[in-house]
């Protein structure tokens, strides 16, 4: 029987790797994601932000996903990446969705508890193998190249406090938990902030039964990654990376050919996505996990 997502991330906890969760939007870059994580033996834990479904269609992502299920023989996991309201959540989970990140982190601890608890109540009811990731925390920056005058600034107050993820945990139910330790969106022309190691290890001790969830994956020095994933770190989120990778190469294939058959000048960047993915799958450790 295939593996559930929650009990992949429980054995990516216990055995000190993370499982890599890619972005996409399109059937190009999944396709390159799915390539990556076929050549590594990982499963494939693909997203789309509100954003991202909202171009794509959630259907879509589903059939895409069901696709792959059929055609690589892996585990293949769907996740609404960053959904911020119960109405968006309820629409990926009705559509068949794996996985639901509920990210209340704008409003209130209160606000965030209150939906982060219904969207499990929800998931449960309608599949009680759907993974619910919650947030504790504020991620600064967006998935793009952040400019040097885009507020990275971390305050005090951005950064999950060991006591307050114990408490989230145990009054919403999450499945995992997304943690602000220095983490941002994007890639920062000034240089990512490094990670709050003291501080992982500190929320892993008051949560050790739970898989932490990294993201802002772009950026961030290999060594603070590795140095993660023995404290709880089970699934790094990338995106940005993915992007640059795609639009430079599409750039530069445009540019160097007057060809107009999608399929050709697209097969570059696929590759070079392809490329990209490996290479953090390695760094996480998660390689040969899916034999
Ligand atoms: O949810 C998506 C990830 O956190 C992506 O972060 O764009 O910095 O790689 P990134
Ligand atoms: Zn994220």
């Amino acid at each position: 029987m295939t593996p559930t997502l929650k009990d992949m991330l429980q054995q990516a906890r216990e055995g000190d790797y993370a499982i890599g969760h890619f972005n996409f939007a399109d059937s190009i870059t999944l396709h390159a994601i799915a390539e990556a994580c076929q050549k590594e033996h990982t499963p494939i834990f693909v997203g789309t932000s509100e954003g991202e479904a909202e171009f794509l269609g959630y259907q879509s992502a589903v059939a895409l996903r069901d696709a792959l299920r059929a055609t690589t023989g892996l585990p293949v996991f769907l996740n609404a990446d960053h959904h911020k309201s119960f109405a968006h959540a309820k629409v990926a989970i009705d559509a068949g969705y794996d996985s639901v990140q509920i990210d209340g982190t704008e409003l209130s601890r209160e606000e965030n508890e209150k939906i982060s608890k219904q969207v499990v109540e929800y998931a449960r009811s309608v599949n009680p193998t759907i993974s619910v990731e919650g947030e504790l925390g504020y991620i600064r920056g967006s998935s793009e190249l952040l400019a040097e005058n885009e507020d990275i600034e971390l305050r005090p107050e951005d950064l999950t406090s060991p006591e307050e993820a114990e408490q989230f945990v145990a009054r919403t139910g999450v499945d995992r938990l997304a943690v602000v330790i220095g983490n941002i969106h994007g890639i920062s022309v000034k240089g990512n902030p490094r990670l709050d190691i003291k501080r992982l290890r500190e929320i892993h001790e008051a949560i050790p039964d739970v898989p932490l969830i990294l993201h802002g994956g772009s950026g961030i020095a290999d060594d603070d990654i590795r140095a993660s994933l023995s404290l709880g770190m089970s699934n790094v989120h990338v995106n940005t990376d993915i992007r640059i990778a795609f639009s430079d190469v599409l750039r530069k294939e445009l540019q160097a050919s007057d060809g107009t058959t999608p399929y050709k000048y697209f097969q570059e960047p696929r590759n070079t996505v392809a490329r990209v993915v490996g290479e953090k799958l390695r760094l996480f450790g998660a390689s040969g996990i899916a034999r």
